[in-house]
């Protein structure tokens, strides 16, 4: 993983292998969905690598030591909606005590804004450690529209994870939200005029959903 300035880059062969999986028209809306979910936990392997830990007293067979365990915040997962689904499963894969939360935000199709519809977060916010998850992150409105309600709602910690990423949306994200970290699995080369990345996945929701 290459990190600078608060993002970091996966470099993993494994990651690289199933993005370009991902990429490929050819592959169905099955292998698409299980290419998310396995990216998604190989993605939040590297991402969580600075979780606190705090020691335990445990009893092996052989006798009793002292051992570290998953401590502080607790975790919560927050997909924007759709295609951010898609990552959940491989997230509470590596945490299944992590807590879900929704943000709903559908991009127009003419100006490329985001538009809210639906925002559910897990309380108490401020003491958790928030990982934001979509797949895409083009033109960067829609994550980081999601992490402006986080924030509003009191989030602190917000890690957020994208998949393939356009440099402009990379950039508006890193503008908009200096504290955050961000993890990418690839940079892409940049946005057509419809905002889609090049070359991209095409539209990650409808392939994972199988919707159009
Ligand atoms: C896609 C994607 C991101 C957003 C990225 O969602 O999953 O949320 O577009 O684009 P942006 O960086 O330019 O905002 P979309 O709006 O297509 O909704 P969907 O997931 O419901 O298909
Ligand atoms: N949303 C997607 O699903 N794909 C893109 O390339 C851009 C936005």
């Amino acid at each position: 993983m290459k990190g600078k300035d608060n993002v970091f880059i996966m470099d993993h062969p494994l990651i690289q292998h199933k993005i370009s999986q991902l990429r490929d028209i050819h592959t169905g809306t099955n292998e698409f969905r299980k290419c998310i979910e396995e990216i998604a936990m190989l993605m939040g392997y590297e991402a969580l690598r600075d979780l606190p830990l705090k020691d335990v007293e445990v009893e092996t067979p052989i006798e009793t030591c002292v051992t570290p365990k998953i401590a502080g915040k607790k975790l919560a997962v927050v997909p924007i909606l759709r295609a951010g689904l898609g990552m959940v499963g491989g997230i509470l894969a590596l945490v299944p005590t992590a807590k879900v939360g929704h943000i709903g935000l559908y991009r127009d199709p003419v100006t490329c804004e985001p538009h809210e519809y639906y925002c559910k977060l897990p309380e108490p916010i401020e003491q958790r450690t928030i990982v934001v998850v979509d797949p895409m992150l083009a033109t960067g409105g829609s994550g980081s529209e999601a992490v402006d309600f986080i924030k509003q709602h009191g989030g602190k910690h917000i890690k957020f994870m994208c998949i393939i990423a356009a440099p402009e949306g990379l950039q508006c994200l890193r503008r908009n939200h200096p504290d955050i970290q961000i993890y990418v699995g690839h940079v892409d080369r940049g946005l057509n005029e419809h905002a889609y990345i090049c070359p991209g996945l095409g539209d990650a929701g409808d392939r994972i959903f199988g919707t159009k």
